[in-house]
């Protein structure tokens, strides 16, 4: 029998860890073991939100981003963890990633996917969205092309489209 102390969710689907140092971080362990390789490691130390993902540990509880980088995977058994490939692909990408592509909101792209973790988590959230709670949510993540505005404009752009 599995022992649910060793179960995550990733992206809707159950994983089993076994056979894993628990110490090990979500972002190695998603990186390495599953080569889910779209949360990206830029500082490996929190400040830069390139590792973002989304948490939910109980289902009736607001989902919120944490950075992959800072948390143990111990900390995160029985949770639900969405990554940016839960959100969208190339087929089928969220409203989001479209409002990036349509406000040039990317460009090297290395922290989009963190930037658009953070961005879902606003809208999807009961705050208001507006420039003070944009700027909140994306205190955590650094973007070095963009100069930011582009991707203020993309994420009022769907402030309405909760997923
Ligand atoms: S890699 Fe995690 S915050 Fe920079
Ligand atoms: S688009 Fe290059 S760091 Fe943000």
């Amino acid at each position: 029998m599995t022992d649910s102390k060793n179960i995550i969710y990733i992206n809707s689907k159950k994983v089993e860890v076994t056979n894993v140092y628990h110490d090990i971080t979500l972002l190695d362990w998603l990186r390495n073991y599953h080569r889910i390789t779209g949360t990206k490691e830029g500082c490996a130390e929190g400040d830069c939100g390139a590792c973002s993902v989304i948490i939910n540990k109980k289902n009736k509880e607001e989902s919120k981003p944490i950075n992959a980088c800072l948390v143990r995977l111990g900390q995160v058994m029985g949770s639900n963890i969405t990554t940016i490939e839960g959100l969208g692909c190339d087929k089928n990408p969220h409203p989001l990633q479209i409002a990036f592509s349509n406000e040039y909101a990317s460009q090297c792209g290395y922290c989009t996917p963190g930037f658009i973790i953070s961005g879902v988590s606003l809208i999807n959230s009961s705050k208001v969205v507006n420039n003070d709670t944009i700027n909140d949510a994306i205190s955590g993540n650094l973007c070095r092309c963009t100069g930011y505005s582009p991707i203020l404009k993309a994420i009022k752009s769907v402030s309405d489209r909760k997923t």
